[in-house]
């Protein structure tokens, strides 16, 4: 699947010396066309960024914000799911029903949507009226 390729490409150059914990992230645009990021780390630990965040910010980039598919890989036990800041990101740009694949390193993916990441969430309806 392609969006298993850039996100493992890309999980490649994680910058996690820290954690050494690496992972890869795609987002298919609206466009058909893939963003991928890595985590990268910092030294003062609260400025590292997740792989979900480079691949949006890769996206809104290049012009587009709208996604309509994620995929997240990491090695581990089992497959990782996104952090709760990560899931407000995705869903800035994401349906409830745009599915999120959950992959692990062999390519073993579970599928869950954006509304079961962040049921309840705080959206731009809240904001009319305010
Ligand atoms: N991490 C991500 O990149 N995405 C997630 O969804 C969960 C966690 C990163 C942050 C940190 O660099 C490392 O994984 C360990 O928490």
């Amino acid at each position: 699947m392609d969006l298993f390729k850039a996100a493992m490409a890309a999980r490649e150059n994680a910058y996690a010396p820290y954690s050494n914990f690496q992972v890869g992230a795609a987002i298919r645009g609206a466009s058909g066309k893939i963003y991928a990021g890595c985590n990268v780390e910092n030294v003062a630990y609260p400025e590292g960024t997740c792989a979900e965040a480079g691949a949006i910010a890769a996206m809104v980039a290049a012009g587009e914000t709208e996604i309509s598919e994620v995929l997240v890989v990491a090695g581990g036990a089992s497959q990782i799911t996104p952090c709760g800041g990560c899931r407000q990101k995705i869903a800035e740009f994401a349906a409830r029903e745009t599915v999120v694949h959950l992959a692990d390193l062999s390519g073993a993916i579970e599928d869950v949507t954006v509304g079961n990441l962040l049921p309840v969430s705080f959206d731009k309806d809240h904001l009319v009226g305010s």
